[in-house]
């Protein structure tokens, strides 16, 4: 089956952009199905740092469909931009909005302010929960409806005292405020579903794109410090409007070791000192906020809970290079619960925070790897990390990241 979905397997900011762009190089669509420009990747493409929010990570590459799913929620005056800012640079990205994905409003991004001031959860202050609160109350506003000036009339006539919470604007000075992003955007929108119906029809290759990552899945993550969709893998045929058989393999998408923005238990969480060195070098401040991430160990009882949820067929270890500099390496193997040890991530947050590390200790390895391209020349050490890893989640470790750029990357085993 010509599709692979690569999903998050912590708390988002895995790399999943690096790894999405280096995959679509063979890709005719790239989709994404959830999110919204709380997302953030960095792409480094021939001395390039691009920082993409909304579009999927295929944007760079001419020949590729990138598709705006129906499960996402989308900001136009944050997509306009995003696509005049590729189009300045000499990109010509092929952009298809879903008629049915929801449109993020300035009211959204205020009542994310306002509910932020009492209920703390980090968000990225997008909009992003109320807009999939509207959406699943029934009375949010979706593309389809958008570019069409007579509905989306209609629509601010028949919703906009109920959604509009504390904005200080009218709905005709707003009506008029978006009449350039209707504009722009009118051609790009289209059922997103029946195209895909057909690329899966014709053998055509798709890559899904998840943003965040399962531990921030609203269903399976440690709710309620959640985004409000879901980056898993069962997110992908309720966003993207695909028959779940068309997901192909699953890749989990893992860095080396943990990071998290917003707040929430986080149970491997690392010493100040040694999570400064990692934050200065791999440069973990959040690409959307600009927060310092937090740092962890790598918590592999959240791995198995992951693959629990997604069933992955390999891993992609990014930022992998970043361990080398440190004379020892630790692997949280459990957790520490009322006198004993769990290997399960409790549902309940009062649980959680109870819990404490577990951990595998094992030798460093000190030396440079940033310019290997062969999973041999991998120095023992290295190797010994990624083998623990595969035993104790039972995933093969199928890519290995280095550094930022495309050519850093060490395949095991053809993965698309
Ligand atoms: P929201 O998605 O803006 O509502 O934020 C909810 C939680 O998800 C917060 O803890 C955010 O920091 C986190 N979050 C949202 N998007 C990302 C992302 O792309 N990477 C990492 N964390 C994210």
């Amino acid at each position: 089956m010509p599709s692979i979905a690569i999903i998050g397997a912590q708390w988002g900011d895995e790399g999943k952009g690096k790894i999405t762009d280096f995959l679509s190089a063979t890709a005719d669509y790239v989709v994404r199905f959830q999110g919204g420009d709380n997302a953030g990747h960095t792409i480094h493409s021939k001395g390039q740092k691009y920082a993409l929010h909304l579009l999927p990570s295929g944007a760079l590459r001419d020949a590729t469909i990138n598709i705006l799913g129906n499960g996402m929620v989308i900001n136009p005056e944050a997509l306009v931009e995003e696509i005049d800012m590729l189009q300045s640079l000499g990109k010509h990205p092929h952009i298809v909005i879903s008629n049915r994905a929801h449109v993020i409003m300035p009211y959204h991004k205020l009542r994310d302010q306002k509910a932020e001031d009492t209920q703390n959860i980090g968000t990225t202050l997008k909009g992003i929960g109320p807009a999939y609160q509207d959406k699943a109350a029934r009375v949010g506003l979706r593309m389809g409806t958008f570019v069409d000036e007579a509905l989306f009339k209609a629509y601010l006539d028949q919703y906009y005292d109920t959604v509009k919470g504390h904005l200080n604007e009218s709905k005709e000075r707003l009506f008029e405020t978006y009449q350039p992003y209707i504009e722009a955007l009118k051609p790009r929108v289209k059922d997103t579903s029946v195209i895909l119906a057909e690329a899966f029809k014709t053998n055509k290759r798709v890559v899904f794109e998840g943003a965040q990552g399962t531990m921030l899945d609203i269903e399976q993550g440690s709710y309620p410090y959640v985004t409000s969709s879901s980056p898993t893998a069962a997110g992908i045929p309720a966003g993207a409007g695909v028959a779940p058989k068309h997901v192909g393999q699953v890749l989990g998408i893992v860095k080396a070791y943990n990071s998290r923005v917003g707040e929430g238990p986080f149970v491997s969480e690392m010493e100040e000192e040694k999570a400064e060195i990692i934050r200065e070098i791999a440069h973990e401040f959040g690409t959307t906020t600009g927060r310092p991430r937090r740092i962890g160990y790598l918590d592999l009882v959240a791995l198995k809970h992951a693959h629990r949820i997604n069933h992955f067929d390999a891993f992609a270890i990014t930022l992998f290079d970043v361990l080398s500099a440190f004379d020892t390496l630790k692997l949280v193997t459990g957790y520490q619960l009322d006198g004993s040890v769990i290997d399960y991530v409790p549902a309940e947050l009062e649980t959680l925070e109870k819990c404490q590390p577990v951990f595998q200790e094992m030798p460093g390895f000190k030396e440079d790897i940033s310019h290997l391209t062969d999973w041999n020349a991998l120095p023992q050490a290295a190797r010994n990390y990624l083998k623990a890893i595969e035993d104790i989640t039972g995933v093969p470790v199928g890519m290995v990241s280095v550094g930022p750029d495309r050519r850093q990357t060490i395949s095991m085993t053809k993965i698309f």
